[in-house]
């Protein structure tokens, strides 16, 4: 089991401020949220959101269809922008936007959109849809960089009701076909290219790709995309398909900049997002109107304890859920000031988001444990060389946190000042759903600690029981909640067989989980990734986070291959930290060293040393192309979304 290791209770100063003050207020508002669900949402929603039309029943649910809301109307653009404008939020900054090119320079390229200007673009681009066709309920595929363009294409989309779905700019021409496929998508928002580290990323000519791919039987995959508009973000020369391609900038100065918001039914379809599954083919995640902006919106109020002088920096890429809630949705509708950063982060070099952070006088910081530990691994240098003391918040999400990570963010980037709200949630979920409160939680490093309000979440065995404090066993939660997603788009059996079957009557999370005496949630990781070595349960997060505990690991990754003796042996790839060599004991350390930390039954039978890791460009760490490693096998199956190939050719010679 992890260790619990010490307690960080609020501080006086956070506590003062925030929106809940005490873990008392917390646990009061959490027992009414789950004793009286309906008298709770209904409250929250009709003082977060602003409806058009009263919704008449907050929910119906036969598992696992729910309907939040019915009845109601209301528009996602209008809650984010609209609703602003007749207040001092009106000429506050929505959107800070910086690209990468602008480098070490301390005027680079930037944009700064207030939400008038931001609702006028939104407007403006909203025509520019309907001039082409695109009508409430058409599915819109965005695929582009971190610039606003990308925002304003989503809000565009919500202000006339066509789903968007975004797909990730690291992701490949035979993606994109197999998305717009899926979904029938009428219309490609495109752009010449993006910069990442240095280089233009070409996204109009995988678009230009996709358009021409063809399914097993020569049928086009795009066949339903009769436009594609491009933003001029390069200038890169790209091909213009005549009748087919428009640019953005042109098109919207051929439009009205009035476009009143889209009456929307509570339950319409709001967003598709694709996600990765057990099986290759990618999930249409779908998510509802209200349903999902409730949570965005409340989860972004409390868990980031937002103040109307608050500079809010989630670096997540607008094509991952995170980017949607916790980049546009959530902190747009609390009317924050959000801040975009196209690139890289060491580009030029190591400390660009610590500059940034400075120049912008960043408040809260939100990112992913595997950004922190390349953080770590670069040196404290970095961060050392900026003023941080503009930051009051700090956030973690999209796996577990392990508590050595945990302390060098709260040490060297928060100055041990700075609450840090490990939050768990899914792209299902929508919105976070285990999380502290900032001024009422007390943390634990490693621990997405309680629930949030009307979530319940509980660890059960595989009979659906509840477990024992302590034990392990598999995360479901309990009852809906306005954010869960809405289905698989155009497979209801595979969304009941996913997520509905496992445990009846409950979501299962696929997330393995424990709940320590204080009733904390400790997520190891997703079940797949829990091996099973000699009869022991062995989280490979947890194997991982005892190994990055070494002074000498940057990173590691565990996996497991078949072993006729104990069912299934460890195979462990580790990353050294800069400047640290392998050498012939260190496997033998680093074994000792789990043993340890863990128990003799995690000591990994194979430790193989490695240059780095291959990661999907999202920073998640491709188990499955590491397990076929380490069973000596050929690398199979989809490669597409690796940040860097060139690794996974290295690992396959190292040697064992
Ligand atoms: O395993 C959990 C892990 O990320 C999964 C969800 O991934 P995705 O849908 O890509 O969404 C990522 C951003 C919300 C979960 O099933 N995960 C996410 N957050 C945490 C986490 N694991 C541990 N701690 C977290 N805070």
């Amino acid at each position: 089991m992890q260790q619990e290791g010490r307690v960080f209770p609020p501080d006086r100063k956070t506590s003062s401020g925030a929106h809940i003050k005490s873990l008392a207020q917390y646990r009061k508002l959490y027992r009414e949220s789950i004793e009286n669900p309906d008298k709770f949402w209904g409250k929250v929603a009709n003082t977060e959101l602003v409806w058009m039309k009263p919704w008449k029943k907050v929910l119906t649910f036969k598992a696992p269809h729910a309907k939040w809301f019915a009845g109601g109307h209301l528009n996602v653009s209008a809650n984010c922008l609209d609703k602003h404008l007749a207040t001092g939020t009106a000429n506050k900054a929505a959107l800070i936007w910086e690209g990468e090119p602008a480098g070490l320079g301390a005027v680079g390229e930037e944009r700064v959109l207030t939400y008038r200007q931001l609702h006028r673009e939104v407007c403006l681009f909203a025509n520019v849809l309907k001039k082409h066709g695109i009508v409430k309920g058409d599915r819109v595929i965005i695929y582009l960089p971190m610039i606003p363009e990308a925002a304003i294409a989503m809000l565009a989309c919500t202000r006339i009701g066509a789903i968007h779905s975004v797909v990730f700019g690291g992701f490949s021409a035979q993606s994109v076909a197999d998305r717009i496929f899926d979904c029938q998508a009428k219309m490609v928002i495109t752009s010449d290219g993006g910069f990442r580290r240095g280089a233009i990323v070409p996204l109009k000519k995988s678009v230009d790709e996709s358009l021409v791919l063809v399914d097993s039987t020569g049928k086009l995959l795009a066949q339903t995309i009769n436009k594609v508009v491009v933003v001029r973000r390069t200038a890169n020369p790209v091909h213009f398909e005549p009748g087919r391609d428009v640019w953005w900038h042109e098109e919207m100065n051929t439009v009205s900049p009035e476009c009143p918001p889209v009456k929307m039914e509570s339950e319409s379809p709001l967003f598709i997002l694709y996600t990765s599954g057990s099986t290759g083919k990618p999930k249409g995640i779908l998510h509802s109107t209200a349903g999902y902006l409730l949570g965005a919106t409340m989860t972004s109020k409390y868990v980031f304890d937002l103040r109307e002088t608050d500079v809010y920096w989630c670096t997540a890429d607008i094509g991952w859920v995170t980017g949607h809630s916790y980049v546009v949705y959530g902190p747009l509708a609390n009317g924050a000031t959000s801040l975009m950063y196209e690139g890289a982060p060491n580009f030029p070099e190591p400390d660009r988001f610590w500059r940034i952070i400075a120049k912008y006088g960043v408040s809260i910081f939100y990112t992913a444990p595997t950004a922190i530990r390349a953080f770590m691994k670069w040196g404290n240098e970095w961060p050392k060389k900026h003023d941080l003391s503009s930051l009051r918040l700090l956030g973690s999400v999209g796996e577990p946190i392990n508590p050595e990570a945990w302390m060098w963010y709260h040490e060297v980037i928060g100055g041990k000042r700075c609450p840090i709200v490990d939050t768990w949630w899914q792209t299902e979920t929508g919105s976070i759903m285990i999380t502290p409160l900032p001024g009422a939680t007390p943390t634990k490093p490693g621990s997405a600690t309680l629930p949030f309000f009307g979530i319940v979440p509980e660890v059960v065995d595989d009979h659906g029981k509840p477990v024992p404090k302590n034990a392990g066993g598999k995360l479901v939660i309990r009852k809906p909640w306005p954010s869960m997603l809405r289905g698989i788009w155009g497979d209801t059996k595979r969304f009941k067989e996913t997520y509905w079957t496992e445990v009846k009557g409950s979501y299962f999370t696929g997330d393995g989980c424990r709940q320590d005496k204080d009733g904390y949630f400790w997520i190891v990781g997703r079940i797949d990734d829990v091996l099973n070595v000699a009869g022991h349960r062995i989280g490979t997060a947890e194997v991982e986070s005892a190994l990055v505990s070494h002074p000498s690991v940057a990173e590691a990754a565990v996996v497991g291959r078949p072993d006729a003796l104990k069912g299934q042996a460890l195979v462990v790839f580790v990353t050294l930290k800069m400047g640290v060599i392998a050498h012939p004991g260190l496997r033998d350390e680093l074994r000792k060293h789990v043993a340890k930390e863990i128990g003799p039954v995690a000591k990994p039978d194979d430790i193989r040393f490695a240059e780095a890791l291959p990661k999907t460009r999202s920073g998640k760490i491709m188990r499955r192309l590491l397990k076929q490693v380490a069973c000596g096998g050929e690398i199979k199956g989809d490669t597409t979304t690796l940040e860097d190939l060139s690794v996974l050719e290295k690992l396959g010679s190292s040697e064992g």
